[in-house]
């Protein structure tokens, strides 16, 4: 059994309570589907086997969509700490340094995860890094579970289905949402993914 995570959230600047409270509802559904998906798995072994294999799929689905949820609120809590400043990340973190040794600045690594966000469609942009190879990599998740990369190390989501900006920012808001997504990051929650 999954339990729903709560999060200690600051008030955020640039996303409403309300905002913020309709995603909240639609993670608690993540997760509550995950358990009716493991529930019913069991009964299914031995029998139908399309029914098995339609609830073994989906399970990757509601799995990740409760997973990469808790991963996403979790940047924001305790924001406003001394790494934030402004949204911007401390130039003399481990993380900051190695996305200037991969990426030339943080900014063009900013400009390049940006553009991912910006793609069409509804997913999740992940900033992953490869420890094995070294390497951090931008991925594009459809849906929330067609994508992934294995075995990489996620340090950074950002949700880009509509539920998470169209009812503040409209359809055409995808670019303010992603301005007020980073203003309100708290920087030492990905280094600590990092490091
Ligand atoms: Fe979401």
């Amino acid at each position: 059994m999954y339990t729903e995570k709560t999060f200690a959230l600051p008030s955020l600047e640039g996303i409403t309570p309300e905002s913020v409270a309709a995603h909240l509802g639609l993670y608690a559904g993540y997760v509550k589907n995950l358990n009716t998906l493991l529930a019913s798995k069991e009964t299914l072994v031995g029998g139908d086997t399309y029914a098995l294999a339609e609830v073994t799929r989906r399970l990757a689905f509601e799995y990740d969509g409760a997973r990469l949820h808790e991963l996403y609120f979790m940047q924001w809590e305790g924001g406003s700490t001394p790494l934030t400043t402004g949204g911007a990340l401390d130039a003399a973190s481990t993380l900051a340094q190695a996305l200037t040794k991969q990426f030339g600045s943080v900014e063009n690594w900013e400009k390049q995860f940006r553009a991912v966000g910006m793609m069409r469609g509804i997913g999740w942009a992940i900033l992953y890094f490869d420890n094995e190879a070294q390497m951090f990599h931008h991925a594009w998740i459809d849906q929330h579970h067609q994508g992934l990369l294995a075995n990489a190390d996620i340090i950074l989501v950002l949700d880009i289905w509509e539920h998470a900006f169209v009812a503040q920012f409209g359809t055409a808001g995808r670019g303010a949402y992603i301005d007020a997504f980073f203003k309100n990051l708290n920087w030492s929650v990905m280094e600590k993914r990092f490091v």
